[in-house]
């Protein structure tokens, strides 16, 4: 569609020159200016002229009148002036030949480009705390950091996915002491991640006590979970198997959710690796006279840029958050010279993501501007905000499990000779999770209601997979098939092709804010305009067989489409239903 928008640009603007020879924007201005009205009545494409008005000093109404007046450019059925807009009408014809064909030529390729060719894009997503819960607030950084990888590398950028795991700090001192204390190594190796969990909640109860339970706290245990992590940043060997101990049986976790949502990183490097590449960044800080001594602690103040100051050190010398972001951004800089490194985190780290940001660019560091914080709004269930104490969390695994659940028995009832029922159930379960999620702007918060996520009516996951599988079923009737022309006869097709044509159009806005919410809408609109032309259009009835054909690849380049879609926001396609 950018190359026809530009076509027709160069045409608009040749006449703007006759009229004004120094008031007409650039083709490419102006091909940015092109919409898409709402209402189809007033055209495919429309210039609404009033933005030229300034420039051109001339009225709108004028404006669209001289562009509008014997204008002809091929791709263009039909073109008027009405109130100040200029109008198109594409062509069927035009549609058919190109787009279609397109389609049909470039397959998975559809929609992609190579804008980033030779650019290095790495991404920081999903990185869960180990030994804490794994829950539906991490669901937003694992799939919205997955959808912005893969729509970088439909667009020719090098990526590299990173799960920055939280697998450092104080809370393995306590995880250590709780399993000295209370643990068992048989039940841990059985019950996995959630035994581990529910040490850590034991502990952090222990510590903090509870008032309603009358449990006093236990600030003893507090110091001796310091002591442990202490051992464990000494080298202390038994700590230290521990430790790997508990990251091993996390990962071995998550990676399962991972493989459900097709997943995969290119590194695990964690916290724990920064740990001696945070001293040279601190002393570099200090020598460049950064750092102020607050109460003992080692600051940066941020006053000047209306920040609360970032802390690099606290009193006993140790390192935090931010000081281990800032190794951690120095090293994957000096490892894969980034173009850019994105951050997926909840919008709570905002503050973290502003200050130390600010850091890296007062120490001097060129590519400070290559970072980008890519924040997503809370995540609250039914209602309630999440919280692992008052037992209000659900686990992604858990969430994943109930969805599978459902549609297994619906698929039971309802088409109970499929083959490979496990894995379609598995594909469609855990895409109307992703599919509900990802259908909001990532900034809003949302309350999860799991009835609603997991309801298979309308506008839904399912219902995307259930029109794609239904273009692989007709393909499959119509069985071998050979088209050399095609013709666009019905409203139906021309309107299903203009919604594929702009493909790439939705792949560049979803890229430019970061926002994969905008594929999950355009997937609806494609389902949309498939079923509105497969209930009207008769496909392997037509009686014509040129007509015949073009639907059927129709049908075709529509599931093209949708799968390439699917594959840039974490849904996996199922040819069968
Ligand atoms: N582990 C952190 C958490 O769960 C997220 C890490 C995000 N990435 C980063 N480079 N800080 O809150």
């Amino acid at each position: 569609m950018q190359t026809l928008k530009l076509t027709i640009a160069e045409q608009c603007v040749d006449r703007l020159r006759t009229l004004n020879p120094d008031g007409a924007p650039t083709a490419a201005e102006l091909a940015a200016m092109l919409e898409y009205p709402p209402d189809p009545k007033m055209g495919d494409l429309a210039l609404p002229c009033f933005k030229l008005s300034k420039t051109m000093r001339r009225s709108p109404v004028q404006i669209a009148a001289a562009i509008a007046e014997g204008f002809a450019c091929a791709g263009v059925e039909r073109a008027e002036a009405v109130n100040g807009y200029f109008n198109l009408y594409l062509d069927p014809a035009w549609l058919g030949e190109n787009v279609l064909t397109r389609i049909l030529a470039e397959r998975e390729k559809y929609g992609s480009s190579d804008i980033g060719a030779g650019k290095e894009v790495v991404l920081d997503y999903s990185s869960p705390n180990v030994a804490k819960p794994f829950h539906i607030g991490h669901l937003g950084t694992t799939v919205i950091g997955h959808s912005l990888k893969c729509l970088h590398e439909f667009v020719g950028y090098h990526c590299t996915g990173i799960n920055y795991l939280g697998d450092w700090g104080t809370q393995f001192g306590k995880l250590i002491v709780a399993y000295k204390k209370w643990g068992n190594r048989e039940l841990i190796e059985q019950g996995g991640i959630d035994e581990l969990v529910a040490l850590y909640v034991r502990i952090n109860n222990a510590i903090s006590g509870n008032e309603e339970k009358g449990i006093p706290a236990d600030p003893v245990l507090g110091d001796e979970a310091r002591a442990e992590f202490h051992k464990l940043e000494e080298g202390d060997e038994e700590n230290l198997a521990l430790w790997r101990w508990f990251v091993d049986i996390s990962l071995a976790e998550y990676e399962k959710t991972y493989k459900q949502l097709g997943i995969t990183f290119d590194s695990y490097k964690g916290e724990s690796f920064y740990t001696d590449k945070m001293p040279a960044q601190v002393e570099k800080l200090r020598e460049q006279g950064l750092l102020t001594l607050d109460d003992g602690a080692s600051i940066v103040n941020l006053e000047e840029y209306n920040m609360p100051p970032c802390l690099i050190l606290k009193r006993d010398g140790s390192t935090l958050y931010p000081t281990r972001d800032i190794a951690a951004a120095v090293y994957r800089k000096q490892t894969y010279n980034f173009d850019k490194a994105i951050y997926v985190t909840s919008a709570g780290q905002n503050l973290h993501f502003a200050q130390w940001f600010k850091v890296v660019e007062l120490m001097g560091y060129d590519w400070y501007d290559q970072l980008v914080h890519v924040p997503y709004g809370t995540v609250s269930v039914n209602g309630a905000k999440l919280a692992t104490r008052t037992g209000n969390v659900v686990l992604l695994k858990d969430l994943f499990a109930m969805a599978i659940e459902k549609v297994r028995a619906i698929m039971d009832e309802k088409n109970p000779d499929l083959q490979n029922k496990d894995g379609v159930a598995e594909a469609v379960g855990v895409g109307a999770i992703v599919f509900n999620y990802l259908s909001n702007n990532r900034n809003r918060d949302i309350n999860f209601i799991l009835e609603d996520a997991l309801s298979f009516e309308g506008n839904t996951g399912p219902y995307a997979q259930y029109t794609y599988a239904r273009t692989c079923s007709i393909l499959e009737k119509a069985g071998e098939l050979s088209c050399d022309a095609y013709t666009v006869t019905a409203p139906e097709e021309a309107d299903l092709l203009k919604v594929l044509a702009r493909f790439n159009e939705r792949v560049m806005a979803a890229l430019e804010e970061y926002e994969p919410s905008y594929i999950v809408r355009y997937i609806l609109e494609v389902c949309a305009a498939f079923n509105r032309f497969y209930h009207n259009c008769p496909i392997l009835t037509a009686e014509d067989a040129q007509i015949r054909a073009t639907r059927v690849k129709l049908a075709e380049a529509a599931g093209i489409v949708l799968g390439n879609a699917f594959g840039l926001v974490c849904m996996k396609k199922t040819e069968k239903i």
